[in-house]
Parts: C-alpha cells; structure tokens; sequence
C-alpha cells in the first residue's frame, strides 16, 4: 500500500496542521536543555513553509497529570510551549506565534488570519484533558484548524491521542512528515529486509520491559548481546552469583524462558564474561572487574567487563547491521562507561548499519559526540522500543488507513 508523504500532497495555501514531538528535556528554569527533536522536524517544517502552508504546530511537552494530580501549579506552567516557541525562533526563517490555547474560538480566529509561510504554535495539547483518552470531539475540534494533516512527531506514534490518531479520522488528507518517514524506513529495514548478520544489543534495567522486543528480535536477529543491569537478572536465572547487583526479582522466570527459547531458536545469546563491580553507585566508588559470577555481597555490578567488551566488539564487527536499544553500563558515571563507549566506538568504525534507540541509548551516544557516526538515532524511546517488539504503532496505522480511504495511492490533495 502506498505511503502518502508531505512531498505527495500539495501544500500551497493550506493549513497544514503538523503533529511534532517537541517532548524536549527541559532546564530548571523551563528552557531547553537539549533541542535535538526540535532540528529533527525542521526538514518537514522548512519544507510546508517553502511550498507555501500556513503552519499550525502541536506538541505536547512532559506529563502534565502528574503535576495537576499533586496541584504543583509552577511544574505545571513549566510545560507551557513558551520556552519551545522561543527555541524555534531561533531556528526557522519564518514568523513563530505561540497561542496559549490548544483549540477554541481564539486559535481557530489566529489560524484564520494567518499568511502563507507563517507559523503558529499551539499550546501544550496535553493540557486538555482530551487529549490522552483520543477524545473525538477534541480530535475533531483540532481537525477544524486543518486542511492536511502531517505526522512527524515519530517519538509519540505508539499513542493513541487526539493529537496522533484520533485527528487523522476527521482531515482530509493525513501524511507522514520526513522524520516519520525516515525512522520507519529504518525500523522496517530491521523487521522485514535487515542486512545480515544482524546483531541487537540491548541493556535497560527491567526483563519485563525487554521481553517483546526479545521475543521479537530472536525471530530476526543472528546474535542478541546482553547488557545494562538486566544482565544481572540473567545472570541470576543462571544460577550465577551477582552480589548485590540490581535485582529484577519478577523478571528471572522470565529471564529462564528466555535464555530457553534462544537456545530453541540456535540463536547465540550474548552475557558478559566479566563485569566492572564497585562498592556504590558512585563514580568514584571502589571498583574492580572480576568474573561474571563471581560478584561478592557488598558490591554491585556497574558495567560489563573488558572481557565481554573485546567479545561484543568483535561482534559487532562482524555485523552488517546493529540495532541497540539500552546502554550496557551506568554510562552517566564516567568511570562505569567504558562498556557503552566501546560500543558506540565499534559502531562508529565499523561498516555495518547502526540503528540506535531512541532514550538513555541516544542520550550515550550525543554524550560521547558519535551520534554523526551513526547510520539512525532515534528520536523515539518508547516508539522505538514498540516498533522493535513488532506492535502496530496507533499514530503510524492512522496514516496507512487514511491511504486506504484515499484509494488514489499518490496525490491526495
Ligand atoms: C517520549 O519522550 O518518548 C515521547 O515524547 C512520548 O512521551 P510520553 O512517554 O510521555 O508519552
């Protein structure tokens, strides 16, 4: 079925209302601290403005329930749009209002007054309550605004918003942004035509939150390689000592069944031979490497070791194409982020196609300035994540049904 992309419709004269993920980690005093989502959308937002759209932006910034169930008003007017309004500015050759509300009378009036090649952008759209239960009347009341709807905001596909996917029922015409487009190109890349030998690296804390993107990757994968402190819960199931290491009590069975299935499957799964264990998670902590199970009580493992660093290294040479999701080690302690540094050096090497998570994964790899080495980071933590695990994300299966609908498998407009 054909995709239908911003370059398919014709944007001249139109309100062309953009979904972008301007979620962007924020300074105390509320101003950006990191505008790396905001540069992503500019290829979609520099190109509506060149073929001559009237741009609505929306975007929701941080988890404003959770301010508003602890009444703590000053968090709350921290994720107000002002700050990010201010960002773009400074970004875009193009005159920026930012609007205090997210629907209404008032920015229904501002989009009417609107001149091609201007920009507005909406107020947090998770500040109307709608927004999180994809209420329609809010979803229609945002689809009022426009005449093409374009999704760009790939970080926030995997809900179903008004904002994602409830909108996209009531415009004439939806189509995926560049980054949208870009990062499925890459994530169906892995899922459905990868370059092998494909290698996944995975870390994170939890079994549980791992396990659909495992059972998913070892249908695909020809090695999956282990890391983070979930290594540790594996380790467990094993029957190893981990000392006082980070425990997923709930994940060991989980872990077992897994360690079960890729041996079912004859794929190679990946522990570290050694581990960097240190007194506290503390730089500057005393620390040593010692043998995977032979982690004593009062210390805790922290990174993998330079055995398993040499080992992963080589398979990542190997590889023709490396998806990783989760950092091997503390990497925001220097001293416990040797592990993830020579990963993301190895990558930045070698020749196989390097697709990095969005998140903690994405943030190690802008730390050690290798993100330009990459082949794709993803702007997406938890949307990565679910693209990986295989799940019909909501914001991306609203485009392809509104393809569906349109019957003409090109230009819609
Ligand atoms: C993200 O930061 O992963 C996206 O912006 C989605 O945010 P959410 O997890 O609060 O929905």
């Amino acid at each position: 079925m054909n995709k239908i992309t911003i370059e398919d419709v014709d944007l001249k004269g139109k309100r062309v209302l953009m979904r972008v993920d301007f979620n962007v980690p924020q300074n105390e005093d509320g101003t950006v601290r990191d505008d790396t989502r905001i540069r992503a959308a500019l290829p979609s937002i520099n190109y509506a403005l060149a073929h001559g759209a009237k741009l609505i932006l929306m975007s929701h910034l941080g988890r404003p329930k959770d301010y508003l169930k602890s009444g703590d008003t000053a968090g709350l007017a921290r994720l107000k749009m002002d700050p990010v309004a201010d960002c773009l500015r400074g970004l875009v050759n193009a005159k920026v209002t930012k609007l205090d509300q997210v629907v209404g009378p008032e920015v229904e009036a501002a989009v009417a007054a609107m001149q091609p090649g201007e920009i507005i952008l909406l107020e947090n759209t998770r500040f109307e309550k709608g927004e999180e239960k994809n209420d329609p009347e809010l979803a229609q009341q945002l689809a009022k605004l426009a005449d093409v709807y374009v999704s760009d905001a790939f970080g926030t596909v995997h809900r179903a918003h008004a904002s994602t996917e409830g909108v996209t029922k009531y415009v004439p015409v939806s189509a995926a942004g560049f980054l949208v487009a870009k990062e499925m190109a890459y994530f169906t890349r892995v899922l459905s035509n990868p370059d092998r030998p494909l290698v996944a690296i995975l870390g994170g804390k939890k079994v549980g939150d791992k396990i659909l993107v495992i059972e998913n990757l070892l249908n695909l994968v020809d090695s999956l390689l282990i890391g983070g402190a979930m290594m540790f819960t594996f380790m467990k199931a094993q029957g190893l000592e981990i000392g006082d290491s980070l425990l997923d009590k709930d994940g060991i069975e989980v872990a077992s069944k897994i360690l079960a299935l890729a041996q079912e499957k004859g794929v190679p799964l990946l522990l570290p031979e050694d581990v960097v264990v240190a007194k506290a998670f503390d730089n500057d902590a005393e620390r040593k490497v010692v043998a995977a199970g032979e982690m004593e009580p009062g210390w805790i493992g922290l990174d993998i070791g330079p055995k398993a660093v040499a080992r992963y290294c080589d398979e990542i040479r190997k590889a023709k194409m490396v998806v990783w999701n989760g950092p091997v080690g503390a990497f925001e302690l220097p001293n416990f982020a040797k592990g993830t540094r020579a990963i993301a050096e190895a990558l930045a090497a070698g020749d196989a196609v390097s697709i990095i998570g969005g998140g903690d994964s994405a943030a190690a790899i802008a730390q050690f300035g290798l993100a330009d080495k990459m082949s794709h980071v993803s702007t997406g933590g938890g949307a990565s994540l679910e693209m990986l695990e295989g799940k019909a994300l909501p914001g991306l299966v609203a485009l392809t049904d509104k393809n569906a609908q349109c019957g003409c498998g090109c230009r819609c407009s």
